[in-house]
């Protein structure tokens, strides 16, 4: 039997003993007696009785272990023009100290912390500092507008907020600052102080009572010392698009998290330690606190904490020279960072200039890769190119290529293999499982295994309505899949009104509560379409008031700008088509599935449930004349 097999069948049928074995492959305070047990809605804890923490199994463990002189952390920033390395040694004192000035400041375990700030080592620094001392913190992507952080900062209630005075965006600078300023004016809640790492690049910082300036408070504080929390103690809430207008809080444990990280280190990414592990994304999504940061840290990886994008900083050869510059052997990024490089250098002209031989493996996820960005890649550079799958709620991937378990036969199209833990079913409508090739909901089988969410912060409903509720005893991932005989999992897309552009997953539902504010408009829908950039992007359908004259380009425009301002601009809306009706059932739900194949020129299935059929031809009319105006 093959060590895939093996691990996996051992995972699935003895639960308790395979994750007691792998979690003592971490150092704990208090190793843990219990292995699973159950909350009062019989949602599985792990390690509950366990006592560790998460900064010292990142830093202090590998200087006590003889390695404090190897590399951490490289920020390497084409935006500015410059390249830092800190070794854990250096990666702890700061840490350490920010932690004291924390403490001083009179924050404590359990508090809740919001990190606001641009792909710098200080974002590094503050989450580890809170871990430090069983703060709670919660990252919030920088492309997010100060709408969408108040709404935030209302939902976790940070004692403090840390940002820096900017982030720098290919050809521009962004105060950050001004922001937050303005995020904490809108919001009910308000946080006690707000501290600010100055980048010293020349943007507006406006001086505020609560700011603390965060070099002062590192160089003024005493370093101190790793707190133990308990193994469900949350390390951090981590807010993500769901299918209201409302982002949820996903909330991370602290031992389930850790263990479940090392093991996939090892086991799916098969990276040894003082590798250096490049996973090409923020912070302030999934991929950057479980890839960029805590995992590579506790696998004593060294971790680059890139400043810039794939292409126009300064060009397409970036992530190439950042690879054999720095000697990465693995490298993890979104399919559309690939798709963008491809755009721009078709003939992998770039490549060509440099030495890539340290590159073995490069991971994909995020979003669905075509073949074609597979093929192209594997043209350029003939290592494995390895699609896996999972969400901000595993933390974790859930069906992957486990390389450290020698589940190496790719398949194009397919994510790989369920993850050991994961008891993975495709079902159609009505629970049952389906067959070999048939696509359904991608469902996994209660427990989860250690690492995925606790719960939605101070949400226990929503969290049960989200993922429960649809099929007893199983998990709703909330996208759709099929399995082929040799158990390779394909994922299809969201069954659900969530998108995915450019690997960041926004809510249209969100997107229609603001188009729908506008006041020339009676009513709305928004519907991702497929981009070969990004693979989707958002589009708005609005009908308007009756009368209504505004001139379609100046309603676009103002509607752009309104979900620009409260999203951001990462929400990435440019296009709105305005049509006489919208399709919908007879019990007026909105057939926005219908109006994706019509923007997407698939063939069309007419729903049975369509109230009225004449108007398939009016929007596809609607969608000429827009098409023709552009
Ligand atoms: N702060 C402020 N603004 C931000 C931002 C940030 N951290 N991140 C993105 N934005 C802005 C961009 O400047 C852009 O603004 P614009 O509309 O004024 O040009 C907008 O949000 C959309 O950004 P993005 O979707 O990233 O598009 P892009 O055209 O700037 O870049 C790619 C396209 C493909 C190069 C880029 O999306 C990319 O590198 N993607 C990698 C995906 C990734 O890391 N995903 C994370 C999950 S693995
Ligand atoms: P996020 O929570 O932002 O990480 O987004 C998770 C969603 O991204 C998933 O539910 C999928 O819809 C999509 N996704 C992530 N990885 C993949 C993949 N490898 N293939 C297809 N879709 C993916």
């Amino acid at each position: 039997m093959s060590d895939y097999n093996h691990f996996y069948n051992k995972s699935i049928e003895n639960p308790i003993d395979f994750w007691r074995e792998q979690s003592e492959q971490i150092e704990w305070y208090s190793r843990p007696e219990t292995i699973v047990s159950k909350d009062a809605n019989g949602y599985p804890l792990w390690f509950e009785d366990g006592q560790l923490n998460m900064c010292y199994l990142a830093l202090d463990k590998h200087i006590q272990d003889g390695h404090g002189d190897q590399v951490a952390f490289i920020y390497d920033s084409p935006v500015t023009q410059s390249i830092k390395k800190y070794t854990y040694q250096e990666v702890k004192t700061e840490v350490a100290k920010l932690a004291g000035g924390l403490l001083s400041l009179g924050f404590k375990k359990g508090d809740t912390a919001i990190i606001y700030m641009p792909m710098i080592p200080q974002t590094a620094f503050a989450m580890l500092a809170c871990a430090r001392i069983g703060m709670i913190h919660s990252v919030v992507f920088g492309g997010f507008a100060p709408h969408e952080l108040a709404i935030r900062i209302d939902d976790c209630k940070p004692k403090v907020l840390l940002t820096a005075s900017s982030g720098i965006e290919i050809d521009r600078l962004i105060a950050y600052k001004p922001l937050v300023d303005e995020a904490i004016a809108l919001a009910s809640h308000q946080p006690d102080h707000v501290i600010v790492f100055n980048r010293k690049l020349g943007a507006r910082v406006p001086f505020k009572k609560y700011d603390v300036d965060y070099e002062a408070l590192v160089y003024g504080s005493e370093e101190t010392n790793c707190v133990a929390v308990a193994s469900n103690h949350p390390l951090y809430i981590l807010y993500t698009s769901g299918t209201t207008g409302k982002p949820k809080g996903i909330v991370r444990d602290t031992g389930g998290y850790a263990v479940a990280l090392q093991f996939s280190m090892r086991y799916i990414y098969d990276v040894q330690p003082e590798e250096t592990f490049w996973a090409a994304s923020d912070m302030g999504w999934a991929v950057g606190h479980s890839y960029i940061l805590y995992g590579p840290l506790i696998n004593r990886n060294t971790t680059v904490i890139f400043e810039g994008k794939p292409i126009k900083t300064p060009d397409a050869s970036t992530f190439w020279r950042v690879i054999s510059e720095h000697k990465v052997g693995t490298m993890f990024t979104a399919p559309t960072a690939i798709r963008a490089i491809k755009k721009e250098d078709p003939d992998g002209l770039f490549i060509k200039k440099y030495d890539l031989s340290c590159l073995r493996n490069q991971f994909l996820a995020g979003e669905r890769c075509d073949s074609a960005t597979i093929a192209w890649f594997q043209k350029h550079i003939p290592i494995p190119v390895i699609d896996h799958w999972w969400q901000t709620e595993s933390g974790w991937p859930m069906v992957a290529n486990s390389l450290g378990l020698g589940n190496t036969t790719l398949k194009t199209g397919a994510g790989g293999k369920a993850v050991c833990g994961y008891d993975i079913r495709i079902f159609n409508e009505e629970g049952m499982v389906l067959g070999d090739g048939e696509e359904g909901f991608v469902v996994v089988k209660l427990p989860l295994p250690p690492g995925n969410l606790l719960g939605l912060w101070e949400n226990e409903t929503r969290f049960q309505n989200s993922y429960f509720s649809r099929f007893e005893g199983y998990y709703l991932s909330g996208d759709g899949g099929f399995k082929d005989k040799d158990g390779y999992v394909y994922i299809t897309g969201r069954v659900d009104d969530l998108i995915n552009v450019a690997g960041h997953r926004l809510s249209t539902a969100e997107m229609e509560e603001i188009v729908a504010t506008h006041s020339a408009v009676a009513e709305c829908a928004v519907i991702g379409v497929h981009d070969d950039l990004k693979g989707q992007v958002p589009l708005a359908l609005v009908v308007l008031k009756a009368g209504e004259t505004i001139a379609q380009f100046q309603l676009e425009y103002e509607i752009v700008q309104k979900v620009r301002a409260k999203i951001g601009a990462v929400a990435s809306l440019r296009n709105v088509i305005v049509v006489q009706r919208l399709p919908k059932t007879r019990s007026g739900k909105i057939l926005r599935k219908l109006l994706r194949s019509i923007a997407d020129g698939e063939v069309i299935q007419i729903p049975s449930t369509i109230d009225d059929v004449t108007i398939i031809a009016e929007i596809t009319a609607d969608f000429k004349v827009y098409e023709g105006g552009k």
